[in-house]
């Protein structure tokens, strides 16, 4: 919005400079297009050549307002993957060429505020470059296997309530049972990721298999939220190396196990949790447990005490973690399937 703006303005320079022929002032809005390759973007990691390829389909869909049934078609455009093709930085975003596609288009510019932490800072806005942050006092929660149709409802009041955000990985089937919940979820400033569609084991089910359990899931989340989700969390944390290539969005994993599912008792989830947190933690709990749900505040409250500022997962990786790469904590990290 700012950039746009400033466009705007350079614009008018240019139009009221010629207007009164001032010959002298070059055209602002020309000068400001610079051409780069990806490998310049993205220092020539893959990881972050495949952020951008994540973040232009969301791109495509947005720009055509496609509809959800196009999610599985969109993973069929065929977008770059060498660090020598082009792209230009101009006041919008980055604008991409596409090769010819069902979707009809030509051309889409990916708004800088989706490449924070993706592309080198020099070639993004002051607004969109990340910048160093403290973790020492950040923990983020997650509920996994939602939406509830009573239980997700009862946990967004609670983090309404206490004004902390928290991350959601959900399974695609309960999404589209319940679109409107996962709505609010988002409404609420919290964030959606992916839990495939019904909770199979990746390690055993293979790659075509985990590709369309997580692309019918990204398509769920598409059509409830209007945005594809960023992160999958595989059931049971279990993926492959070639399963994480083949998706091309981050994984999250966690640090803290809370055990409620095997626990079912809310003093203990308590308990568990409190031992065992520490700042730039990810916590894993489910919303589909009523103890667990009921555990939250207390939890919310204990951490709160001790400094702890509850943000989501994008928070706590300041935007930077990449397909191909799975996260357990702020500064955990490693490849897929290693
Ligand atoms: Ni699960």
């Amino acid at each position: 919005m700012r950039q746009r703006r400033w466009y705007g303005i350079g614009l008018l320079v240019a139009v009221v400079a010629l207007v009164l022929g001032a010959g002298a002032l070059p055209a602002q809005a020309k000068s400001t297009n610079k051409t780069v390759t990806f490998g310049q973007l993205t220092n020539k990691n893959t990881h972050r050549l495949a952020a951008i390829r994540q973040a232009a389909r969301q791109q495509i869909l947005k720009q055509t307002h496609a509809k959800g049934s196009r999610v599985n078609a969109v993973y069929k455009v065929k977008l770059p993957t060498h660090m020598t093709k082009k792209a230009t930085l101009t006041p919008q975003g980055l604008r991409m060429n596409l090769l010819a596609n069902t979707f009809k288009v030509k051309q889409i510019t990916i708004p800088y505020t989706q490449l924070k932490g993706k592309v080198g800072n020099r070639y993004l806005p002051k607004a969109n470059r990340t910048t160093a942050i403290k973790t020492t006092k950040m923990v983020a929660l997650t509920f996994d296997d939602g939406p509830d149709k009573t239980l997700t409802p009862r946990l967004l009041k609670t983090l309404k309530k206490y004004k902390v955000h928290a991350t959601f990985f959900e399974t695609g089937q309960n999404v589209s049972r319940y679109p409107k919940i996962s709505r609010a979820v988002v409404a609420g400033g919290n964030e959606i990721g992916n839990h495939s569609w019904n909770h199979p084991n990746f390690n055993s089910i293979g790659t075509a298999k985990t590709v369309s359990q997580v692309t019918r899931t990204n398509r769920a989340i598409y059509q409830a939220t209007g945005s594809l989700p960023q992160y999958v969390r595989p059931p049971y944390g279990n993926i492959t190396a070639a399963e994480g290539r083949a998706i091309e969005q981050p994984v999250i994993r966690w640090s803290v196990d809370s055990r409620d599912w095997a626990y079912l008792n809310k003093n203990k989830d308590i308990n568990e949790v409190m031992k065992d947190t520490r700042g730039g933690d990810i916590v894993l709990m489910h919303d589909i447990h009523a103890q667990s749900v009921a555990a939250v505040p207390t939890i919310i409250k204990r951490l709160k005490a001790k400094g702890y500022k509850l943000v989501t997962v994008s928070q706590l990786l300041n935007s930077q973690a990449l397909p191909g790469l799975q996260y357990f904590g702020a500064h955990d990290y490693r490849t897929v399937g290693k």
